[in-house]
């Protein structure tokens, strides 16, 4: 008898992760669950935790990179229908981890509820986005945020307000909790110059980085006041490569992979990288995605 027998309907084994992020790379993971609701969530993280398994959460796998030896432990999705319910009250909107931020951002400007016309071409869960207070020039999600559910390690739930979320630049205080919803508050706005400035935004994003390609947006944080980008393409490392991965000629600050890429040459190149800029700019750069 196996100690995920319970839940044994919404377990998967051996699970390819490689098509689950965008920089499709990595090993599986031993364990796949797909919690049905926050409370058989909460039921399945006091097991593993007696059990000492450890678990992630992978929410659109956008930003993070799964080491080619793959996760030994269990990978959570929030991807049933409870975790990606929808409920507008005028321009308050409570919406599940599980949405997905794109669709959902392009719907609510269209509909005039503006703040998230900046969200337009960031690949994301609504919990990712939280998480990683995902943004750019155009603004940064948690701006939008009143409140957020979260759930502690030990299975408990919390009400977390904007405060206590505590957001930063690419960071806010989850850690390693999960988020099941966010409270967010839009200013109700005109529908068709709020719509068109999504578009914008995302044309824009189009144009400036390489989104046709495999990767996990910039790989770097900005430095305060400097731009990566910027400092990695001065270094000349544009088309710079390491087997099936490099730095992409389009934007420094992103490492694409191509079919033979692999996690350790996306590695490789990080740590070349970050040695390159440390030496010609004297500054250390910080790496902005999750590598599993
Ligand atoms: N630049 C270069 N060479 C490059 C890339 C950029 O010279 O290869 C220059 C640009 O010309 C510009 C400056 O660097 O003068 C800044 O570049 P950009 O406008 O592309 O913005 P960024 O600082 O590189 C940030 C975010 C992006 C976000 C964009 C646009 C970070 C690390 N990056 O990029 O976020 O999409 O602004 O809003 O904060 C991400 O976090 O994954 C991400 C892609």
């Amino acid at each position: 008898m196996s100690w995920w027998n319970e839940f044994a309907e919404h377990i998967q084994c051996d699970v390819r992760l490689s098509s689950l992020t965008w920089f499709g790379l990595g090993g599986p993971a031993r364990w796949m669950f797909h919690p049905q609701n926050a409370h058989e969530l909460s039921q399945f993280v006091r097991r593993a935790q007696d059990e000492s398994v450890p678990w992630k959460i992978l929410g659109d796998g956008a930003n993070v990179l799964v080491r080619d030896d793959g996760f030994d432990g269990v990978v959570i999705r929030l991807d049933a229908p409870s975790f990606k319910a929808v409920e507008k009250n005028g321009g308050a909107v409570r919406v599940g981890a599980g949405v997905d931020l794109m669709p959902f951002s392009r719907e609510c400007s269209r509909e005039g509820l503006s703040g998230l016309e900046g969200m337009a071409g960031i690949p994301a869960t609504i919990g990712g986005a939280l998480k990683m207070n995902a943004g750019g020039r155009f603004g940064e999600f948690g701006r939008s945020v009143r409140e957020a559910t979260v759930m502690n390690r030990d299975g408990s739930l919390e009400t977390w307000s904007k405060e206590r979320l505590g957001f930063g630049y690419r960071r806010s205080a989850i850690a390693d909790r999960i988020v099941i919803d966010a409270t967010l508050e839009f200013h109700e706005s005109d529908p068709q110059a709020c719509g068109r400035m999504f578009d914008e935004n995302f044309r824009f994003k189009k144009l400036t980085q390489p989104m046709a390609d495999k990767s996990a947006g910039c790989i770097f944080k900005n430095p305060q006041g400097q731009s990566a980008g910027a400092m990695i393409d001065q270094c000349g490392l544009k088309g710079f490569r390491r087997n099936g991965a490099r730095v992409s000629e389009q934007h420094a600050n992103f490492i694409v992979a191509d079919a033979s890429g692999t996690s350790s040459d996306v590695c490789w190149l990080i740590d070349y990288v970050r040695d390159r800029v440390q030496r010609e700019w004297s500054t250390e750069l910080e790496v902005e995605i999750d590598i599993w």
